[in-house]
């Protein structure tokens, strides 16, 4: 008996019930009393059967990630199946909730597993840069089959308990009590005559032909995006088939580790924790009530609005989508009808699925239609004018409680709210492009915004999927500040001589799935230049190519070029002769610029600017900036956002090339933040912060 484990003879039957909250992880605290009660289990003349159920919300849901990065304890998670695996008398999992990770791979080392209707199970290891390391690769597949095992381990996605169970995976489901289903189950199994059959012992599944499964191979490994987990998930659960259990299980562990060692590992638990973490706002007490959000008013049908109107359908809330006239409101639903069509088409959702969804939007250009809704969220034109007058607008119908929203990208929130008569009801939502897609959501905390009103947007957040981060009040908030900051440069490089293929190449190969030249043919030319334009500001290359009708991709010419129609870009001689000119113009003498001077001259200033919107206390912790620019800006999940990589690669190394690149430009994105300074210093990283 310990804390966390408890264990009850009932009429011959051990039930072991596992209590480590808030989700059960496998941490070394509930490893060595669940090996004692084990022993005990086996040892107990009078057990004839055994039980492992857990208490709380869940199922065990996986090893406890947070042990990692630090030094193993006995017993080990193997060692631990190893020993229930040995146990001749019959075991049963229950299983509630979520079996996930180490969680299955104990259900596994049992001989049956009873679900309750509801629960999921799943190796989603994948997701840390890990591979299951507790012979999640040589159990499942003799369950279920190689192919089947291979679809679950390599997509890191759980399966429900339809699925599961056609599959062989769980043996029972239970509706009820699944405590009493479970026992019930094993009684029936005690009574069995012959020996229970553990799953080492079953082969009979792998008899597969390697040609197949090599397709499955490659099918399920074609969106690895660049991460090394996927592909080395496949090949643990390839030995599965063409190694011996004992041998498959070994090189499933020394790859589980090669795995757990890695940066790419190491980013991306950094990752699962900063995404839980950024949900903890500073002022904001985790019992703080969130508005109810059931109706939903969007302001202005474009780009965003439809985006916005979809994502919270999508999620079960009802829209109003409020246009200027009827011809603008009619484009807006067409698009989103167009949309929606297309994720039928692709077999996203089906044609009932499209209906339902449809069928919670509805249009107005009155905004008296929208006086019952819970919330408004504005994306009309970046205008300060024209927000003023629709918020001024939503102050006069909207009911009292409700939340005031804004999607702007770049204007202040605070002179926002000064338009109504109720500042502390108003909140940035900052959604990105395509809003239905996209999971990063900023929700921008002004002066006044009230602590009811960020829990909700929190809280609205999470039922439409998206991933929040609160930041506060600034030009561009966290994410389209930082990259202004490495936009920065891209001018100035190509007038130094790189290309704008060279400058994308560089990013490739850092992981992005796109460089900055590419992702501006694809924005479009046209909306910087208007930016630039309103700003009083220039960009001798960018705006030369305005001019010359290059607006990207859309016109067939950008800093690339498409051919007909291709989505492909071409080095472009024309773009190439033009930077020439340029430079000639400025006076600049074009030379050869490298990879290294690329990555510091635009992933530097990023890093740099983060520091800054750390040090000012826009976001609240570093790891907050890594979850909006894996989320929302592409950064490669592999190296854990900016943050992340850049205390890894070292602080002080980017301090002296920003030190001598301030030296050679006099430019301010260079100039290293006092906190990035700091921690050169002494040596510390982002979290020795908090
Ligand atoms: N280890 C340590 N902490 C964990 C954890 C784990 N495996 N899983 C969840 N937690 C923590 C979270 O950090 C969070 O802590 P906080 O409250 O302090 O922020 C708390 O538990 C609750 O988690 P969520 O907020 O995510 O709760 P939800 O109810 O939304 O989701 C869940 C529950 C679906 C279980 C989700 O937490 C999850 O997906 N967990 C990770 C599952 C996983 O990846 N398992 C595999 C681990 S690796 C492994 O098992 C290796 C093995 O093969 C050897
Ligand atoms: P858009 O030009 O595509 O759409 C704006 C829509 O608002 C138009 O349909 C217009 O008819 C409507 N509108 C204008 N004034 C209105 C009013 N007074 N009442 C009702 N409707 C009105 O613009 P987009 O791109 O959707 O941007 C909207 C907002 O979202 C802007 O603040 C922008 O900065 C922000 N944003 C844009 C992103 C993008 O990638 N396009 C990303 C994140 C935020």
């Amino acid at each position: 008996m310990s804390d966390t484990v408890t264990i009850t003879n009932e009429d011959g039957v051990a039930v072991i019930v596992l209590d480590n909250p808030p989700v059960n992880a496998l941490g070394h605290a509930l490893r060595a009393p669940l090996f004692a009660a084990l022993e005990a289990a086996k040892a107990d003349e009078a057990v004839q059967g055994i039980v492992i159920a857990c208490a709380g919300r869940t199922f065990v849901a996986g090893a406890d990630i947070s042990e990692f990065g630090k030094p193993p304890l006995e017993p080990s998670l193997p060692d631990l199946i190893a020993l229930l695996e040995s146990i001749e008398k019959p075991t049963v999992a229950a299983i509630h909730g979520t079996a996930l990770g180490g969680g299955l791979e104990l259900a596994l080392g049992c001989h049956y597993r009873v679900a309750d209707r509801a629960a999921m199970i799943g190796l989603p290891e994948v997701n840390l840069g890990l591979i299951p390391g507790a012979g999640g690769t040589v159990r499942l597949p003799r369950l279920v089959g190689p192919e089947a095992a291979l679809g679950i381990i390599v997509s890191g996605k759980p399966v429900g308990m339809e699925k599961a169970q056609a599959l062989g995976a769980v043996d029972a489901v239970a509706d009820g009590d699944l405590r009493a289903a479970a026992m019930a189950f094993l009684r029936a199994k005690i009574a069995e005559d012959g020996p229970h059959r553990h799953i080492r012992a079953r082969d009979e599944k792998l008899a597969v032909d390697l040609d197949a499964f090599e397709a499955a191979v490659a099918d399920a490994t074609k969106k690895a995006r660049g991460l090394t987990a996927p592909l080395t998930a496949a090949e643990a659960v390839r030995n599965a088939i063409t190694m011996a259990f004992d041998d498959a299980l070994a090189r499933e562990r020394e790859l589980f580790l090669e795995r757990r060692d890695s940066l790419e590992s190491a980013a991306q638990r950094h990752l699962f924790f900063a995404t839980r973490e950024a949900t903890k706002v500073p002022g904001i007490a985790r019992d703080t009530q969130a508005r109810p959000i059931e109706k939903a008013a969007v302001i202005g049908a474009g780009t965003m609005g439809a985006g916005i109107a979809m994502a919270l359908a999508n999620g079960g809330i009802e829209v109003r989508l409020l246009e200027l006239n009827a011809e603008a409101l009619e484009r807006g639903l067409g698009q989103i009808d167009k949309t929606y069509a297309g994720s039928v088409k692709r077999g996203s959702i089906d044609a009932a699925e499209k209906e339902a969804r449809l069928a919670r939007i509805s249009g107005t250009t009155d905004y008296a239609a929208l006086s019952d809704c819970d919330i408004a969220i504005e994306a009309v034109f970046e205008d300060m004018g024209v927000k003023h007058k629709v918020f001024g607008a939503l102050d006069k119908v909207m009911k009292p409680g409700a939340i005031l929203a804004s999607n702007t990208s770049y204007l202040d929130l605070d002179e926002i709210a000064a338009s109504t008569g109720r500042p502390q009801d108003v909140v940035g939502l900052h959604f990105f492009s395509p809003a239905h897609v996209m999971r990063l959501l900023e929700i921008v905390r002004g002066d006044h915004t009230a602590p009811e009103v960020l829990a909700s947007a929190l809280a609205l957040a999470r039922r439409i999927g998206k991933v929040p981060v609160v930041v506060g009040v600034c030009n561009g908030f966290v994410g389209n500040r930082m990259l202004a900051a490495r936009r920065e440069e891209n001018e100035s490089l190509l007038l130094s001589g790189a290309t704008p293929e060279q400058v994308d190449r560089v990013f490739a190969d850092f992981g992005w799935p796109m460089g900055p030249f590419a992702m501006v043919d694809l924005a479009g030319l046209d909306i910087s230049w208007k930016h630039r334009q309103s700003l009083g500001l220039t960009a001798p290359v960018a705006d030369a190519l305005c001019e010359a009708g290059h607006f990207g991709q859309k016109a067939g010419r950008g800093f690339y070029l498409y051919e007909d129609g291709s989505r492909t870009p071409k080095p472009d001689p024309f773009v190439a002769e033009l930077i020439e000119r340029k430079a000639d113009e400025l006076g600049i003498e074009r030379r050869t610029v490298g990879a290294e001077e690329i990555t510091e001259r635009t992933l530097y200033p990023m890093i740099n600017e983060g520091a800054r919107i750390v040090e000012e206390g826009i976001a609240a912790r570093a790891s907050d900036v890594d979850v909006v620019w894996v989320n929302g800006y592409g950064f490669p999940v592999a190296k854990g956002g900016p943050m992340f990589w850049a205390e890894h690669f070292g602080i002080g190394r980017i301090v002296d090339r920003l030190e001598h690149w301030y030296g050679e430009t006099g430019k301010e994105v260079f100039k290293p933040a006092p906190l990035l300074r700091q921690l050169a210093l002494t040596g510390g990283g982002f979290a020795d912060l908090a």
